[in-house]
């Protein structure tokens, strides 16, 4: 069984990832290519802008990148976000060694976290801890997140404190193994500077939108950081609609990863979830919300990919969770 950084199985935190997707169309690796009609709606989404304004930031933010509403905002039918019950959570999910369930985020006092402070919020992004001491469980990826910058994990703080309270009570999450914390508390981290575009990239595909954490393979219960965006991990039985998902190679391998894709080709599959020859990837990551990011950090991602070094199609993991 793989064991992701937090001590737990792999699959069980990116089945969570899935589970939040399930209202999204199927994913079997072998569906017939997406007609053109699906693949313009998901595409014609209105952009969110950034700016340097702090609210202005952290939305942008959230409503990209790192898509925290894809966890604690409830899924409409067709998939969407449902606009009434943003941040409210809540989103379960159910597996053998834990019950988690997203937590309502929004302001209101009771079922909230209105009580909470900005700092306080940055605290649990960063250090998965919360004021009374206790600390958070899977599925957030605390361990990427411990790299948010300053101004971005307050940025995000006050874009989540800024939204409408909405009341709902979301049932305590329980897990069956003692969480006792993802490190040292993070207290400060510098701004990462938007002018060094590959490393910048680096920072969105890593602190700010995890995308590493699925695109490498996990040996010995943690992403090996010298396979990075190699893939291979499996998910069985994601949605329990029994499909089984493989992350994909996203290094520069001309044969196993990205190396011989063209930007746009890249920039289609992370934004409309449409692979290179047309067919529809497994609904894991929120297409939708990379679809509203700025070119320049889009730009910035890819850049980045075009850097990790080539690696070959990763061996089929022995141990399936
Ligand atoms: C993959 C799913 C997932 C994503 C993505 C995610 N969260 Fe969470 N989050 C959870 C779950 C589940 C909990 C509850 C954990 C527990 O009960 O121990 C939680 C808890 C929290 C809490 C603590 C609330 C409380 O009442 O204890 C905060 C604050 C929070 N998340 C904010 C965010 C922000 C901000 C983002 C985006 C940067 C984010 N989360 C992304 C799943 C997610
Ligand atoms: C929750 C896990 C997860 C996250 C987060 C995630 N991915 Fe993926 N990604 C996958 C899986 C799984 C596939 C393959 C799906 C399939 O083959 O059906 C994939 C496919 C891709 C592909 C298409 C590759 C191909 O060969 O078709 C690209 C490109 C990609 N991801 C880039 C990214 C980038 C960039 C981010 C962050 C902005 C990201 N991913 C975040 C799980 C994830």
């Amino acid at each position: 069984m793989r064991i992701s950084q937090n001590g737990l199985p792999a699959s069980l935190m990116i089945g969570a990832t899935l589970a939040l997707l399930s209202g999204v169309t199927g994913c079997a690796r072998d569906e017939a290519p997406v007609p053109e009609t699906e693949v313009a709606a998901v595409a014609a989404v209105e952009p969110v802008l950034d700016g340097a304004d702090q609210l202005t930031h952290g939305r942008y933010l959230v409503e990209t990148v790192a898509g925290c509403g894809n966890c604690h905002t409830p899924h409409l039918p067709d998939g969407l976000l449902d606009p009434s019950k943003k941040f409210s959570g809540p989103f379960v999910i159910k597996e053998p060694v834990f019950e988690a369930h997203a937590s309502n985020i929004t302001p209101d006092v009771e079922t909230g976290i209105g009580a909470w402070s900005k700092d306080d919020i940055v605290h649990a992004i960063r250090n998965g801890q919360r004021p009374d001491g206790t600390y958070l469980g899977p599925p957030m990826s605390f361990g990427w997140y411990r790299g948010m910058s300053d101004t971005d994990v307050q940025a995000i703080a006050a874009y989540i404190k800024s939204v409408p309270a909405v009341r709902n009570t979301v049932p305590k999450s329980t897990y069956q193994f003692p969480l006792t914390g993802y490190g040292p508390p993070v207290t400060h981290v510098p701004d990462m500077p938007k002018t060094d575009q590959v490393k910048y990239g680096e920072y969105l595909a890593g602190p700010i939108g995890h995308c590493m954490d699925c695109h490498t393979t996990y040996v010995a219960g943690r992403p090996d950081m010298k396979q990075l965006g190699r893939g291979g991990n499996v998910y069985t039985n994601v949605f329990n609609l029994g499909v089984t998902a493989v992350s994909a190679n996203i290094t520069s391998d001309t044969t196993a990863g990205l190396g011989s894709w063209t930007d746009d080709e890249i920039k289609r599959a992370i934004t409309t979830g449409v692979s290179r020859n047309g067919r529809m990837l497994a609904k894991m990551m929120p297409f939708a919300l990379y679809a509203k990011m700025e070119p320049s950090d889009l730009n910035a991602i890819v850049a980045y990919l075009r850097t990790l070094p080539p690696l070959s199609a990763a061996t089929a993991p022995a141990a399936k969770p």
